[in-house]
């Protein structure tokens, strides 16, 4: 375990006596006790005074860094006008207006507070619009925490063959009737879609997917395997649905759609739509789209829409957009170079480990090559991954425990230097990082 200092360890003693695991999300258990005061910009700092460069942002949403002055400005002006209103208000059409602008399959869109929240509504949309019960997901690919979804994110071992993996419920306290309307498949193998689409299509409402997964590591699709799901859902009248909860204004722009041309009927946009506020939504064409644009299907939630947020999204997406989307590119740029130089010290150190991924979003993996599905994954070293991350924590650098890591538009070529620098430090502990057999 990373190391912590004695007033985070005093403070979370007190949080845990009333706050249920003493955390406000569960993974966040991972790094107690840990506790901090306050973060700008690529840094936090713990209550102890030690500053961190910050590759976890949040575990995504912030991707213009802590307490961008442009979205506090926005939120504080807003706030002093009201807090939510339960009727329309100018900043849907500003904020809504964006997404379109930005996002290819969007030509209707609605807001909700979490990216669960909005799969969840996703799936609803392609159930009411193709009259069919079933969802195909992929083994691996985490979509929020609502039960009719949550099932075969991170299984822990393989369940069942490779072609066709049993759906295992992610946590306990799901009934067994969620597995009934779901069918995982592995990622990554068109064939195995095509002939499960050729027997089933009749049954199936949408295929679900990361486009460009992340949650159990940075893993892109084959070549051609994203505009074959798009051929495939289209020729059975399947919906295709991009979780872009993490890709979406952060592969580019206009999400993994835009970055690999391929356009699906909805995607789910959460984290850096609100880069830190709570806010998610849906995006669709007008024909996914149609059956809540005419009212068949009643969307609801009493904090959609929120002015408070909604400001901060059209202040967010703005800065996002401009110069030619020029925070994008820087974050693409630093995340780049951080990744090749923290290769370069794996392989001049001899140390098992190496990255996958792009950009502003990588991990690093416990093994020589990276893995391209959930099974490959399960085999790498996540026990050497963790060693090394604590270490980096240690030495003033976190990103996420099984190795992933986040760059924002605020990482500087300093953070990316002082990073390389603790990760040479903590290889040349001959030995620590031995892969585990
Ligand atoms: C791809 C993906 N979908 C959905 C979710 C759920 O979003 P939220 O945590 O806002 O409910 C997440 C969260 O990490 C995610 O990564």
């Amino acid at each position: 375990m990373a190391r912590v200092g004695p007033r985070s360890v005093e403070a979370f003693a007190r949080i845990s006596k009333t706050l249920a695991q003493g955390v406000g999300s569960s993974p966040r258990a991972h790094d107690s006790p840990f506790v901090l005061s306050h973060g700008k910009g690529s840094r936090v700092q713990d209550l102890d005074g030690r500053e961190y460069i910050d590759y976890l942002l949040g575990f995504g949403p912030l991707i213009l860094g802590h307490a961008p002055d442009v979205l506090v400005s926005a939120i504080v002006e807003q706030a002093d006008k009201g807090l939510l209103f339960a009727a329309g208000c100018e900043l849907e059409y500003l904020a809504a207006e964006e997404v379109v602008r930005l996002v290819p399959c969007a030509e209707k869109v609605r807001f909700f507070c979490s990216g669960s929240e909005a799969v969840h509504d996703a799936l609803r949309v392609a159930r009411a619009t193709t009259g069919r019960d079933r969802i195909i997901r992929f083994e691996g690919h985490f979509h929020g925490t609502v039960a009719d979804i949550y099932v075969s994110s991170y299984p822990g071992r393989p369940y069942g063959p490779d072609a066709a993996p049993s759906p295992k419920r992610d946590v306990i306290g799901q009934p067994p009737s969620v597995l009934e309307d779901i069918i995982v498949l592995p990622f990554n193998d068109l064939g195995v879609v095509e002939a499960t689409l050729r027997e089933r299509a009749s049954e199936v409402a949408a295929v679900i997917l990361e486009p460009y997964p992340w949650n159990n590591g940075s893993m892109p699709p084959r070549e051609g395997y994203l505009s074959g799901l798009r051929d495939l859902t289209r020729k059975h009248g399947v919906l295709l649905i991009f979780d872009e909860v993490v890709t979406g204004f952060r592969l580019a722009l206009g999400g993994a759609q835009e970055f690999f041309g391929v356009v699906p009927d909805l995607a789910v946009l959460a984290k850096a739509l609100g880069c830190g506020l709570p806010v998610s939504a849906i995006a669709g064409t007008q024909a996914a789209m149609q059956v809540v644009d005419d009212g068949t299907l009643p969307l609801l939630g009493t904090y959609n829409t929120n002015p408070l947020v909604l400001a901060g999204v059209v202040a967010a997406l703005r800065e996002l957009a401009r110069d030619d989307g020029a925070a994008i590119k820087h974050m693409h740029a630093i995340g780049d170079q951080l990744r090749v130089g923290l290769d370069e010290a794996f392989r001049e150190m001899d140390a098992p480990f190496v990255t996958g991924g792009c950009g502003p979003m990588f991990t690093v993996f416990g093994s020589t090559e990276p893995p391209t599905c959930y099974r490959e994954r399960l085999r790498t070293d996540l026990a050497a991954v963790r060693r090394f991350r604590d270490s980096m924590r240690d030495r003033g650098v976190w990103f996420q425990i099984d190795g992933k890591l986040f760059t924002s538009a605020a990482h500087t070529e300093t953070d990316v230097e002082q990073t390389l620098a603790a990760a040479r430090e903590v290889l040349s502990l001959q030995g620590d990082f031995a892969v585990v057999q």
